[in-house]
Formats: structure tokens, sequence, C-alpha cells
């Protein structure tokens, strides 16, 4: 992300000198964040626009500051509260989903590279804990990074995460590989990011599918990308990444693929062959409708599946670094035929028009109940809700386009139940009045909070957003007190006792 992230502190740099007149520091540019009395956390600060109804749910996603170099795994609600927020780190892929019939979170972090990356999943269950971290040995698996000699344990990639219904996941790696890339104009002795598919069995970590791109040239050819090579691809510094593969789901025993570079999806079956190919400019082996040409798509998945016919849901992203980004971004669905006709019909396109996005990279494209959808733009930190009739109900933005970021975003159901305590302080006022503050990182159903002294009651406030904000009089400095939760899973928990002071 090395490269990308220079661009676009480049861009901010540009942004504020632009506001020269108004802006006194580089840091008055930076997104405002939410920061508390009663924990370390800070967020971004969430502008949230609601229109109509949305769908139930916290929205979760992977926030990345890059003028500030921090990112981390959050939850938050429709309001544009913080809800929990994961340690600081490079975070991507991350999707809440079912696992043995219990809402868990998991998420790619590691090692980042240019629009890829070298690390490992984890899994958290509703405590936050760790259940399972997911690897793929680099070594086992001969794999050339384009960080050699640097030693990493595991090669996941940054793309993908998903859960299967046999206590196995979905992901990607990029594998630096030799190639011949005369078909594109480049050397015949030359380099690229082979993009591979695996399937990981979550308790053992043995491998249970593996598919290569490259080692597939002959279903899969090179020439069906739109990557330039811009000299890349010389050496094994800079190899081209021609299919940059980034959603991956199983289908009985198929493997439905994405590869944003070639503007393709592909359905392989468990012996790797290629079932089908739809190919968004010039069909593959589809005739494509009016209006459903797609490029540089993310997070492909059926709606539904029959054996005539599938329904896709993908985020057309139709923009990339290299294309520049002035092309509309939009989610769509598709009706393909898988036989007879072979034909390619639009079933939806959700985009906001009134703040259309040409977002360049990244982004997601989820069905929700009801009819509704919900769209996350990446590099533009925008998370859109539409209805089913695709009028714009809600429009969330964190912060400014290309300096804040989020791979993906999805709306899931959550009871948060952290195995912490919740976390308070008491400030004495001047005037004799004492504030306590309150919080409870990851708790998303407590209704209200006592604050006791002793063994009497001093007051029952509602909750109020991440942190609860308690005025009280009659304490004196030094009392101790503790606050409660009322309500939810964690009633009666009790923070540690805090003593009333000057803060
Ligand atoms: C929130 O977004 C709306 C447009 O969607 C804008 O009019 C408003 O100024 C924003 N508010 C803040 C505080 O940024
Ligand atoms: C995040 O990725 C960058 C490279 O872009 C790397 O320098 C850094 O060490 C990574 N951080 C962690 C916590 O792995
Ligand atoms: C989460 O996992 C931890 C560690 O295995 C366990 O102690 C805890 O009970 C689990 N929480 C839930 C809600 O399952
Ligand atoms: C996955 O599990 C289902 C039952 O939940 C079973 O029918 C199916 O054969 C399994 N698939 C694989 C590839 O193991
Ligand atoms: C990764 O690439 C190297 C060559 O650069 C090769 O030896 C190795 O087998 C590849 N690994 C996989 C899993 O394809
Ligand atoms: C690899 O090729 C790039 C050009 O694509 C060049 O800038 C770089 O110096 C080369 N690195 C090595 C180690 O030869």
């Amino acid at each position: 992300m090395t490269q990308s992230m220079m661009h676009c502190i480049a861009q901010a740099l540009t942004i504020l000198a632009g506001f020269s007149g108004l802006v006194e520091s580089a840091d008055e540019a930076l997104w405002p964040l939410q920061s508390f009395k009663s924990s370390s956390v800070q967020t971004p600060f969430m502008n949230v626009t609601k229109m109509g109804q949305t769908e139930p749910g916290y929205l979760f996603f992977t926030p990345h500051d890059v003028p500030r170099e921090t990112g981390h795994p959050v939850i938050y609600s429709d309001d544009g509260e913080l809800v929990w927020q994961g340690k600081s780190g490079n975070y991507s892929a991350l999707q809440p989903q079912m696992l043995n019939d219990e809402p868990v979170i998991a998420y790619w972090s590691g090692y980042s590279g240019e629009g890829f990356g070298f690390g490992a999943i984890t899994i958290l269950n509703s405590s936050y804990d760790e259940i399972h971290r997911v690897t793929l040995d680099c070594k086992k698996e001969g794999f050339v990074t384009v960080f050699d000699p640097l030693e990493l344990d595991s090669c996941i990639d940054i793309h993908e995460s998903q859960l299967t219904d046999n206590g196995t996941i979905l992901v990607t790696a990029v594998n630096v590989t030799q190639a011949d890339l005369s078909a594109v104009g480049g050397p015949k002795n030359g380099w690229v990011q082979d993009a591979l598919v695996y399937e990981i069995d979550l308790v053992t970590n043995d491998i249970v599918f593996r598919w290569s791109t490259h080692g597939n040239s002959d279903q899969v050819s090179i020439t069906n990308t739109r990557a330039p090579l811009e000299g890349s691809g010389g050496n094994k510094s800079d190899p081209y990444g021609y299919p940059h593969l980034n959603a991956v789901y199983r289908y009985g025993d198929s493997y439905l693929v994405s590869s944003r570079y070639m503007c393709s999806l592909f359905f392989i079956d468990s012996d790797g062959m290629v079932k089908w190919h739809l190919h968004g400019r010039t069909g593959g082996d589809f005739q494509l409708g009016l209006g459903t040409s797609f490029c540089y798509q993310h997070d492909a998945r059926f709606v539904s599946q029959s054996e005539e016919r599938v329904t896709i849901s993908l985020h057309n992203n139709e923009n990339t670094g290299f294309t520049g980004h002035t092309s509309l971004t939009t989610g769509i669905v598709l009706d393909v035929e898988l036989q007879g006709s072979k034909q390619v019909t639009l079933k939806s396109r959700m985009w906001d028009a009134a703040e259309p996005v040409f977002a360049q990279s990244q982004g997601s494209y989820q069905s929700l109940g009801n009819g509704h959808s919900l769209q996350n733009h990446g590099a533009t930190p925008k998370i859109e809700e539409y209805d089913e009739n695709g009028a714009i109900v809600m429009r969330a933005r964190f912060g400014y386009d290309n300096s804040m970021q989020t791979y993906r975003t999805y709306r899931y159901p959550w009871v948060g139940r952290p195995a912490t305590k919740p976390a308070a302080m008491a400030c004495s006022n001047d005037d004799g009045k004492t504030v306590v503050y309150v919080s409870w990182n990851g708790a998303s159903d407590v209704q209200a909070w006592t604050v006791r002294s002793g063994s009497a009651v001093e007051k029952t406030a509602v909750r109020n957003g991440f942190e609860t904000k308690i005025m009280i009089e009659g304490l004196d400095n030094s009392d101790s007190i503790v606050v409660e939760a009322v309500g939810g899973v964690g009633d009666g928990m009790a923070s540690d006792p805090v003593t009333v002071g000057q803060c």
C-alpha cells in the first residue's frame, strides 16, 4: 500500500494547499475523530444521513486512516456511534458471518503491499476472543513474495475471508512466479503475481482446495487482463499483477471467483476446470444485455442459483488506479441464463443519484432483507443503503476521499458480549457536581447505566452512544463509585471502583 499511501498523502496535501487561507496546520485537514474520557479508543466521526427506514443490524468495517497511518476493525450503529473497536493494525476483508450457528467476525491482518498482502485470518466470537487463526504456510507452499527475504509465517492475501458450511474458509493468495509475458508485450522470462484461491480447514489449517490463475493459463489467458504492463514484470521485485482476484464463494462443489483486472467472473469446479466465464465487457461465454457491462468489480456473490439461471450481485467499481476515476460506481444485480440464450439481463442498478461516487478502488455490495442493499465505496469512504425501489435510505461518510478507506462494509445483526468490564471515569467539577463517564467497548445492548457509591444508588441514566455522560450531585472528591450495566446480555456487570477526582 506504500505507493498508494504516498499518492494519497500527496492528494491530502493538495487539498490542504487549496484551503491554505483557512487551514493553519496540516492536522486540521485530517478527518475528525471521536475520543472519549473512559476509553483510549479513537474513531472516525461518522456523518449519517437517513432518508428512510434501514434494515436492522450494525455496520462492520475496517477504516484505514491513510495520513495517520492507522486502521482498526470496527462496529458502528446506524446513528454513527461506535460499538466496538479492535486494536490497530493493517486490516482487510472483515466479514461478520455464522460459524457453527454462532455469529463470528473474520478478518485479514498482516503486511499490506501494493493492492495485495501477506497475512492471516483471525476469527473472533461475540466476546471478541480469537477462536481461530487461519494461516497459509508460505514455505510449505513455496511462496515467493516481493518482500523476500522477509520472513513471513502466513501468506494469505487481503481480499477474502468467506466461511463455508464445512468448517473451512475461502481466501486468496498472491505468489510471485515466472511467466512468459510475450503475449502482452513483455519479456519471455517475465515475473507475475499469480493469484490463487485456497480453501483451508479452520482447525488444522490443512489445504482442502487450491487453484492458481497462472497454473490454469490454458483456461484463463493472461490476455484477458486490462492491467497495463507499464514496464513491470521484468524482475521478481516488480511482478506484473495481471489477475487481481478479489472474491471467492463456494456453491456446492464449485467456486465463484472474481478477477478485478480481467473484469471477469469464473465458475470453477473442484477439479479446477472453468465451467463458465462471464466477462463484464465482452460477455465471455454469455451475451451481455443492455446495461449489464461491468469492470474492475468486487464482492461478487450469487443471490440465487438454479440449473438454468444464476442471479449475481456485485460492486461495479468501474475504475482503478490505472484508469483514473471518472466512471460512475454502482451496485448491480444480473440474471445470467446458463443454458439456451446465455443472455445476461440487468435486474437492478443502485447508486446515489444526489451524490454520485466515482471510486478509485475497493468496495462491496451486500443484498439485505426486504430488497434492500448496502454499498460501500472503498477509497471513497461512504456507505449507502438503498430500498427495494432503488431509493437511497442512508448515506454515511467517515472520511475524506482517498485518505480514509475500507475495503468492505457489511450490515449484520450482532449481540456483543465483551469479556472485559465496563470502563468508567468520575470527574469533579468546580461547581461541586461530578461527571461520570462510562463506556463498554463491544457491548451492543446496554439500556442504561447505574452509578453506585457504596450500597447507595446515586443515579440511573439511559445509555447514550459509545460513552454515556452522567451528572451527579452530592459526591465528594475521593469518594469511590462503580457503574453497572442495566439491560442486555451484560446486565449487572460493573466497572472496577473508580475514585472521584480532578480530570
Ligand atoms: C454531513 O453530510 C451532509 C451531506 O450528506 C452535509 O450536508 C453535512 O454538512 C455533513 N455534516 C458534517 C458535520 O460534516
Ligand atoms: C502494515 O503494512 C505495512 C506495509 O504497508 C508494514 O510496514 C507494517 O509493518 C504492517 N503492520 C503490521 C502491524 O503488520
Ligand atoms: C469466546 O471464546 C472464548 C475463548 O474460547 C470463550 O471463553 C468464551 O466463552 C466465548 N464466548 C462466547 C460468547 O462464546
Ligand atoms: C459440506 O457439508 C455439507 C453438509 O453440511 C455436505 O453435504 C457437503 O458434501 C460438504 N461439502 C464438502 C465439499 O465437503
Ligand atoms: C510459487 O512460486 C514459486 C516460483 O516462484 C513456485 O516454486 C511455487 O511452487 C509456487 N507456489 C504455488 C503454491 O504455486
Ligand atoms: C525491477 O524492475 C523495476 C522496473 O520495473 C526496476 O525499477 C527495479 O530497479 C528492478 N529491481 C531489480 C532488483 O532489478
